[in-house]
């Protein structure tokens, strides 16, 4: 650890330089701390570019040997006792590149013929946020078939839905759960178009503009996974659009996940009653013997507001910068990492709630009896089989719920001549369209809550997932 004392000139670029930086000036640079998370996409791109600068002689072969071969054993050695930490050598790229010095001699100083440390940093994180993108789809994709296969078990159970938290109409359970499945195919979908986006090289770019060496940076493109090299040094050298793109599909999906956190937190309390957390997600107090607390959930709701401030950080970090690289850009990497590891935490969270939830649906059920959650049905009724305009039938419906209300029993234990006392075109088939099975097996409009139409859907998402039905 060399981080304390000062070092005289930086090896790297001392010539320009009589004297040392400040203590203050190496440690306000030093990315090393947190830039060293990048270090397999360093030797990556590093032996990409590398393997090219041979292959078109602008190295010699031996010396690119020898590179590759250095590389290899710098990347052995972190995986062995991690990256070092010295502040003089700033970040990743200098650290690697003078463990490389130390390990095979003067060739590792040919590794930086015709690139900068600027698109380096560029290719690095690229490579590291499409990694991000990628564990974000698959867990993702966990979360999606937990999702339909609780929604498949309870296509039929009924629950009262809300709008306001009031009782607006019975659903069921299975509907309610495949809401958030759509909300999670779509988080999917934005990842996958950022990764498309995103698949784009810009090492060779050099410092910012281009490099008079004759590099192939389609070759070092393909070798790295990326589709083609991009068009334009000054724009490559200076764009974060990836990570920003990887951060507002994280935010979003964050925002989705709060949203089902909180839909558990509701659940769980006594007075809903609706759930039964899994206790591998719970924790008790120190204090209240009897209390089970949705910690888990409650910390997915409370990450969604650090990992949207953290695009609002590297929004506010690139708004104002200039053409081409401005050192700020180096504060794009803690975000971009919080971010991750705290969206990472958050889908594994909630799918290992989706999945292990103990639904209490007879209480669900129960709970949509309450609160005149078929007076909907009524007035649709009142439309259907006596040709009502439905403006009346409402306000028909609005004088049984009142009285109703007013002896403090459900719509369907109003007797038959209290109904027609409010409307004489009520008959007794009334009651077949009041219960909240009915309610909810009426509404089979496409994309609506009746268990066949919840089936359908269910079946679909998991052919989709390659599922078994
Ligand atoms: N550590 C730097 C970063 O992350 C690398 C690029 C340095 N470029 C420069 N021109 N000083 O942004």
């Amino acid at each position: 650890m060399g981080n304390s004392g000062n070092s005289g000139s930086n090896q790297m670029w001392g010539g320009r330089f009589a004297a040392g930086p400040s203590a203050i000036m190496r440690e306000i640079n030093a990315s090393i701390p947190f830039d060293k998370a990048l270090w397999r996409q360093d030797i990556a791109a590093s032996k990409a570019h590398a393997d090219m600068l041979g292959a078109q002689g602008i190295i010699a072969a031996d010396d690119a040997a020898l590179i590759a071969g250095g590389l290899d054993r710098v990347a052995a050695e972190y995986e062995a006792s991690g990256v070092p930490e010295n502040w003089d050598l700033e970040d990743i790229h200098m650290t690697t590149e003078s463990r490389l010095a130390e390990l095979i001699g003067p060739a590792a100083g040919r590794l930086h013929t015709a690139r900068s440390r600027n698109d380096q940093v560029a290719t690095d994180f690229r490579l590291w946020v499409r990694d991000a993108v990628d564990q974000a789809m698959n867990g993702l994709l966990d979360l999606q078939k937990a999702l339909v296969a609780r929604a498949g078990e309870h296509a039929g159970s009924i629950m009262p839905g809300f709008t306001h938290l009031q009782t607006a109409q019975p659903v069921t359970l299975g509907h309610h759960l495949m809401a958030y499945h759509e909300m999670v195919a779509r988080d999917v979908s934005r990842f996958a178009a950022a990764r498309v986006r995103m698949n784009e090289c810009p090492l060779g770019s050099a410092a910012l503009a281009g490099t008079g060496f004759p590099i192939d940076r389609t070759r070092t493109a393909a070798a790295l996974g990326f589709d083609r090299p991009t068009r334009n040094s000054l724009d490559s050298v200076s764009d974060r659009d990836f990570a920003l793109d990887y951060l507002m599909a994280a935010a979003q999906c964050s925002l989705h996940l709060s949203r089902l956190a909180e839909e558990f937190i509701i659940w769980a309390s006594q007075p809903f009653g609706f759930v039964t957390l899994p206790d591998s997600l719970s924790t008790g107090s120190s204090i209240m013997p009897q209390k089970k607390n949705p910690d888990a959930a409650e910390l997915v709701r409370g990450h969604s507001g650090r990992i949207i401030g953290c695009l609002t950080a590297l929004m506010i970090t690139m708004k104002g910068l200039p053409l081409a690289y401005s050192k700020d850009m180096q504060n794009d990497k803690p975000p971009v990492f919080e971010a991750a590891n705290l969206l990472g935490l958050s889908i594994a969270a909630m799918t290992g709630m989706v999945a292990e939830a103990t639904f209490r649906t007879e209480r669900m059920r129960a709970a949509a009896e309450l609160g005149y959650a078929t007076a909907t049905d009524l007035a649709d009724w009142l439309v259907r089989a006596a040709g009502v305009p439905f403006r009346e039938a409402h306000h028909i419906t609005g004088a049984a719920v009142k009285l109703a209300e007013s002896r403090g029993i459900a719509l369907d234990q109003l007797p038959l001549e209290d109904l027609q006392g409010i409307d004489p075109r009520i008959d007794d088939s009334v009651y077949g369209a009041l219960s909240v099975e009915a309610s909810v097996a009426a509404r089979a409009s496409h994309g609506g809550t009746a268990p066949s139409e919840v089936s359908k859907r269910v079946a679909e998402a998991a052919r989709a997932l390659g599922l078994e039905e």
